[in-house]
Formats: structure tokens, C-alpha cells, sequence
């Protein structure tokens, strides 16, 4: 009998067992968790009250539920609890909650693009062949601002950025080098290539706009620096749904075809991005632009992104994530929802119809979860109360 067979004969003879005390209302239908599931990164207490762990953050870990349900509190308890194992990258957008570690750990560095003290210039191809991340850039560029046109637009960005890079050489033109390049390109009006122009200067201008010298700058933000495992590091993304997706997926991007290429000595811990309120970078609209697939890319990139010690938390509701996310995440830790997250998570996770049942007509607490990790059966997980500090200034970290 394998594990998955035992523990569903487990199951059954417990159902049998709660069947006979039907009148219990409440008894959660869920196994205690197996004394292996001490082992790896904690997050919580299972009803046995010993220690639950996720088994494997770099098969990526998804933390799904309702607003209030815990998630983030969940996130930056486990973050406080594992950064001695794990170096830790997180995305945040809007709420900029996780600047608050600063006030839990040591060595939290938060880097900001609104307050411009993250400087990234997306051009920069950060430790690979130039020609092979300027077609990435063109691919995430042309997908992420949903060019309708698709494959025509993103060769003329394309060509036009191995033009500019061969003029002026060895600097590294930034965005703007780039809109004026194109502005002053002649193309004859109403040509497929003064279609491409047009929208591409339409696209770059918006995206000046809202990175400003954040993107201008040649240096200021460097893939070595962020692998350092000394530090904890905090990325705010900028404002605008459009841009902030833009600069993650660059920055994932860079990271991980940098982290490709680091000797095995300089990435001892296993590197973790976290990603809250994940939709903007695997939002489900994105499912919606396929045509240059760099949804594709990313996952591709995240599924073997694994053997190079690096992995990701991506946090969010169902309803608003793209679907190769739960192909991606091996491990789901299912908060509370709503009875259509609950069913559809169910399904993903395997529950049995008991258990599905229980969660819809019982349901979870606030910072409680039901954990599918491993070839672990599902458990239940209270997840400590943590009182995260919220009163970080942007004074504080504008230094
Ligand atoms: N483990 C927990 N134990 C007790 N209360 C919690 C726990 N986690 C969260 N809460 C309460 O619920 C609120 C919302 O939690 P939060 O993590 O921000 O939810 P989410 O990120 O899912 O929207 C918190 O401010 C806290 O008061
Ligand atoms: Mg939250």
C-alpha cells in the first residue's frame, strides 16, 4: 500500500468512525498530521499540537483564500520563522505591508519604485548574452502591454532596441534613449511598421511616465547584490497594475537566469520569492494574451527554477489567478473562502467530498488552513497569531 492508498483507508475508517458519531457536529475530517510533517519549513500547528511543515518551497507553495482570511499574516509569520534557512524576496504592491519586517528581523532591506529608490533599467541584460534578454524584454513588453498585433510589434521593438544598443555602445540606453530612437525613425505613414511605431511609442511613453529616472538609471539595482543571502529583501512595485507587472516579471526574470548561471557556492539557502496578492504578476487576464506566450515563458522558467535552489509563495483568490498557477505550486495551503474557492481548491487538492463538505458547512477560522504538501494527506493547521507591527514610514526606508 502506498502512502496515497493508506491514507485514504485512513480516511475511510475514520469517515466510518464520524458516521457513528454522527451527533458530533464539527469534528474536523482530517488525518493529524504524520510525524514527518515536523520536518522542513514550519508554518503552523497541527491538532495533534506539534509543529506542521511545508515540505518543499522550491516545488512552489500556493496560499489561498478570502480577504481576512490570514494569508498574510500566515506569510510573514512563516518568513519570520524560516529566514535562517531561506532568503527571502518580496513582491508588494499597494499595501506595502511587508516593509514592516524591518520591525521583526534583521537585515530587511526594502528597495521602492514610488519612492524611486529601486533602480532597475529594464534594458540592462544583468549577466546574460544581450540579444537573448533583449528578446525576453521585447516578449514581456509586447504581452504584459497587450499589444493586440503580437508577433510584428515585438521584432520591430526588437530590432529597433539592437539598433540603439549597437549606436551606442558600451552604454546601456535607458527607456527614454529608446522612445526618442524610435520617435525619430521615418517610417512611410500607414505602413505595417508605422503601425508598430505608433503603438510602441504609445506604450513606452505611459511607461515613462510612471518609472521615470526609476528606469533611466544604468545602475543603482543589480541581480548580484539581490542573491546576497545576508538580507531579507522587500521589493514595492510601482502603482500602476500594467507597470508593477512589467517590473516583477523583469525582476523575476533577471533573477532567475542569474541565479542559472551562480556557482553552487554562492546560493547555499534556497531563495524564496513571496508574491501577495499575486494576480499581479499570474493575474488570470493574462491567461486572455497568449500570442507571445510569455506567460509560457514564465512558467517554464519557475518549473525548473527549482533545481537551481529557488522557489515561490504566491498568494491570492482563486478567481484571479492565472490556471497554470496550480499546476506550478505542488504544495496548497487553503484558507478560508468562500464555497466556490472551497469546491474548486478541493478538486486541486484532492479533498474528499467529507472534507469539502466540512469546509463549506463548518469552515476554517481566521488563521486557520487546511495544508496539502508532499505526499502528505491534507491537514489542518492553526497558524500562531503574530502581531505584525505596522508602522513603517517612508521616511524609514527612503534613508
Ligand atoms: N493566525 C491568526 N490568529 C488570529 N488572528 C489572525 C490570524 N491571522 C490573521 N488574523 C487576524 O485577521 C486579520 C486579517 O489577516 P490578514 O493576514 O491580513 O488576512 P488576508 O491577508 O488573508 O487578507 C489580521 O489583522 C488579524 O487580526
Ligand atoms: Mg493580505
Amino acid at each position: 500500500m502506498d502512502n496515497f492508498q493508506r491514507y485514504y483507508a485512513n480516511v475511510d475508517a475514520f469517515n466510518k468512525k464520524a458516521a457513528f458519531f454522527k451527533g458530533i457536529s464539527g469534528t474536523p475530517p482530517f488525518e493529524f498530521p504524520p510525524k514527518e510533517m515536523e520536518e522542513g519549513y514550519i508554518i503552523g500547528v497541527g491538532q495533534n499540537h506539534r509543529p506542521v511543515s511545508i515540505k518543499n518551497i522550491t516545488e512552489h507553495v500556493l496560499f489561498m483564500g478570502g480577504t481576512g482570511a490570514g494569508k498574510t499574516i500566515g506569510l510573514t509569520g512563516f518568513i519570520v520563522r524560516n529566514q535562517g534557512e531561506i532568503k527571502f524576496v518580496e513582491l508588494d504592491r499597494v499595501k506595502n505591508d511587508y516593509r514592516n519586517l524591518r520591525r521583526h528581523l534583521p537585515n530587511v532591506r526594502v528597495h521602492s519604485y514610488p519612492l524611486r529608490t529601486f533602480r532597475d533599467n529594464f534594458l540592462q541584460p544583468a549577466g546574460l548574452a544581450d540579444t537573448e534578454w533583449d528578446s525576453i524584454f521585447c516578449d514581456l513588453f509586447a504581452q504584459q502591454l497587450q499589444m493586440v498585433s503580437g508577433a510584428g510589434t515585438s521584432l520591430y521593438l526588437y530590432q529597433s532596441i539592437r539598433e540603439l544598443k549597437k549606436l551606442v555602445q558600451p552604454r546601456i540606453p535607458s527607456l527614454f534613449d529608446l522612445y526618442e530612437f524610435i520617435r525619430a525613425k521615418k517610417e512611410r505613414p500607414f505602413s505595417e511598421n508605422f503601425k508598430y511605431q505608433e503603438r510602441i511609442l504609445n506604450r513606452l511613453a505611459a511607461l515613462i511616465e510612471d518609472y521615470g529616472s526609476v528606469a533611466d538609471c544604468s545602475e543603482g539595482y543589480s541581480c548580484e547584490d539581490m542573491q546576497d543571502e545576508r538580507y531579507n529583501d522587500v521589493i514595492e512595485l510601482p502603482m500602476k497594475p500594467d507597470s508593477a507587472s512589467l517590473a516583477s516579471e523583469v525582476l523575476i526574470f533577471k533573477n532567475l537566469r542569474y541565479r542559472m548561471k551562480l556557482p553552487l557556492e554562492r546560493r547555499r539557502k534556497p531563495l524564496c520569492f513571496v508574491i501577495d496578492e499575486a494576480k499581479c504578476v499570474f493575474g488570470i487576464e493574462k491567461a486572455h494574451v497568449r500570442y507571445t506566450g510569455s506567460m509560457d515563458n514564465l512558467s517554464i522558467l519557475i518549473s525548473t527554477s527549482r533545481e537551481f535552489g529557488v522557489g515561490f509563495i504566491l498568494s491570492d483568490q482563486t478567481s484571479s489567478l492565472h490556471p497554470t498557477v496550480f499546476e506550478i505550486c505542488s504544495s496548497q495551503a487553503l484558507f478560508r473562502a468562500n464555497a466556490e474557492i472551497t469546491v474548486r481548491m478541493g478538486k486541486v487538492m484532492g479533498l474528499l467530498r467529507e472534507q469539502v463538505d466540512w469546509l463549506t458547512t463548518e469552515g476554517l477560522k481566521v488563521g486557520q488552513c487546511v495544508l496539502k504538501t508532499g505526499n502528505f494527506p491534507p491537514v489542518l493547521v492553526n497558524i500562531p497569531f503574530f502581531n505584525f507591527q505596522k508602522d513603517v514610514t517612508d521616511e524609514e526606508i527612503r534613508f
